[in-house]
Order: structure tokens, then C-alpha cells, then sequence
């Protein structure tokens, strides 16, 4: 499948008001524009395109959906067969979903453990419109998507790899330097980043463990950092350079129990032209100073 990445993602949560400051004072995303029929959502906005990160309404913190893009309508529906042909449940999202999401076609779809997804493309751009919560703040999106994500689940399984893998075209990158089992994967069209999306898995739970966001400059991210720092933010791990993808990132928790890790790329992604086998997590730094599992992973019942 002719996947860009990560698109757009929802996340239900209690916690609106406090993601209506963290998003544009924090991070210093735009807030956007919520569609009619859903007012009460925050829609964060990271570059030119309508939104990027939906929070919505919903009694406990949990991600909601994860939006991947198709890079255009050939691409989508030749997806659509193929999720067909693999006996994949798809549901065809209807005008007031396509309004909702701001895109011209998508469809939903369940990961073999549980976890919703969509496919969709063409999503609405306004060239030049994108005006950050912060001043000059800048986020590196647009053709790439919104970043990468990493899910706790409570199965890994071949069915779950052979899913991302055979179905939905993803480049395995590898199990990574962690001690648990997790595995990273990319969509086909990435050739920027070791992963889109990773599995951990963790029995009996499930839940977004951290979003990795992209910021255009170094000051951007050492700005983020000094505003991370003043407001007393939980971090999880200090700044640091992993082994992985050898970029200065550091962690720390958003409103609704999971992680972002602030990232600024100052080297080019070496690549993997073999499966890689880091003989540790970070080149330096990502000291760890809190859970590596937040509050967003939750027991199994609660996605049920
Ligand atoms: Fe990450």
C-alpha cells in the first residue's frame, strides 16, 4: 500500500480543557478550526492541513482512532481491494464522517489486536494558513504526516506482523534495543524515519504508550524543553540520542497519560540496509526519570 504515514490521529479524553492549554502553550501547535456536529473537540493543528491531532470528549483517556494516509485515490482504492482480498472488516466512512475527518474518502478498519485504525486520503490544506500556538513555532509534517506512535498491546502475534506487513505494506525495521517485545515498522513511502508506528507488548493491556513529533529547528525544541521544565511537566527520559533514529529527542507526559517525545532531526537517518541490532537504546542521554508506561495503557476491559 502507497502509505505516507501517519496522518492524523483521535484521542478521547476528560481532559479537554487542560489539552486546550498544553496543545497551542506547550507544544505550541495551532489550534484549528472544530468541524460542525463535533464543537466540543480541540483539533491541534501542525501545519497547513485542517488538523492533525483530535482530541475528543470520552470518559477515560485513550486513543481513539489512528489515521493513515493513502498518498492519493489510486493508492486508496487499490488498498481497499487489497484489504478485500485479505478479508479485512472494513466499514466505508460516510459523508459526515469525510466531513468530520476533513478528507475526501477513508475507511475504518481493526488491527488484529484491537486496535482502530483508517486509511484515507486527501485531506484539506490551506497553503500558508498554518499559524503556531507559539511564536515562530514550526513542525516538521506536511508531506511527512504528523510523526510516529508507539502502541502497548496485549498480544504480538504473526497475525498482528504478518497484518502490518503483508496487508498494509509496512517495512519491518526491526525489534529495536528494548528488552520487551517490540516491533517497529514504517510505512512504504517512509524513507525518513525507522518507524511509524511500534508494538510493545505488555499482557493484559493495551493503550498509545508515546507520539513522536517532529520540530523544525533546534530552538523549537529547546524552547519546547524550557517551557517542559518551568511548568513542572512530568518527563519521562532527558534529552538524548538514540541508536535508532540518531536524533535529539526527550519525553514527557501530555494531559492524557502518554508521552510525547520532542524530536529535532539534525542528521540524516542512516537508513537499514539490514535488519539492525542496537547494542543499546541511546548514544547518550534519555536518562529514564519516570514510568515508561503512563497512565494511557490501561487495562484490556476498558477498550472493550
Ligand atoms: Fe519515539
Amino acid at each position: 500500500m502507497d502509505i505516507i504515514g501517519v496522518g492524523y490521529i483521535g484521542i478521547e479524553s476528560p481532559n479537554i480543557d487542560a489539552w486546550r492549554d498544553y496543545g497551542p502553550n506547550v507544544l505550541g501547535m495551532g489550534v484549528g478550526v472544530a468541524p460542525e456536529g463535533d464543537e466540543q473537540s480541540l483539533y491541534l493543528r501542525m501545519d497547513d492541513r485542517r488538523h492533525r491531532i483530535a482530541i475528543h470528549p470520552g470518559p477515560i483517556d485513550r486513543v481513539s482512532y489512528i489515521g493513515w494516509e493513502a498518498v492519493g485515490r489510486v493508492a486508496f482504492n487499490a488498498a481497499v481491494e487489497k484489504f478485500r482480498a485479505a478479508g479485512v472488516e472494513i466499514t466505508v466512512g460516510d459523508e459526515a464522517l469525510r466531513k468530520l475527518r476533513g478528507v475526501r474518502e477513508l475507511i475504518r478498519f481493526t488491527d488484529p489486536v484491537g486496535f482502530q485504525h483508517e486509511l484515507f486520503y486527501g485531506q484539506k490544506w490551506d497553503p500558508h494558513s498554518f499559524v503556531s500556538g507559539l511564536p515562530n513555532r514550526r513542525f516538521v509534517a506536511d508531506e511527512r504526516g504528523l510523526g510516529h506512535i508507539v502502541v502497548i498491546s496485549p498480544e504480538y502475534t504473526p497475525a498482528l506482523e504478518s497484518f502490518l506487513i503483508d496487508v498494509m505494506g509496512f517495512h519491518w525495521y526491526g525489534a529495536g534495543a528494548g528488552k520487551g517485545k517490540t516491533g517497529f515498522f514504517r510505512s512504504k513511502l517512509n524513507n525518513k524515519t525507522s518507524h511509524d508506528i511500534a508494538y510493545g507488548l505488555r499482557p493484559g493491556s493495551m493503550g498509545l504508550q508515546h507520539i513522536g513529533i517532529f520540530f523544525a529547528t533546534l530552538r523549537d525544541l529547546g524552547e519546547t524543553y524550557d517551557i517542559v521544565q518551568k511548568r513542572g511537566i512530568q518527563m519521562q527520559m532527558t534529552l538524548g540520542q538514540h541508536t535508532q533514529d540518531p536524533h535529539l529527542s526527550f519525553y514527557h507526559f501530555t494531559p492524557s497519560g502518554f508521552v510525547v517525545e520532542a524530536i529535532h532531526e539534525f542528521e540524516p537517518w542512516p537508513g537499514d540496509p539490514f535488519e539492525l541490532n542496537p547494542e543499546r537504546l541511546s548514544l547518550w542521554g534519555h536518562e529514564v526519570t519516570g514510568p515508561i508506561l503512563g497512565p494511557s495503557v490501561r487495562p484490556l476491559e476498558d477498550f472493550q
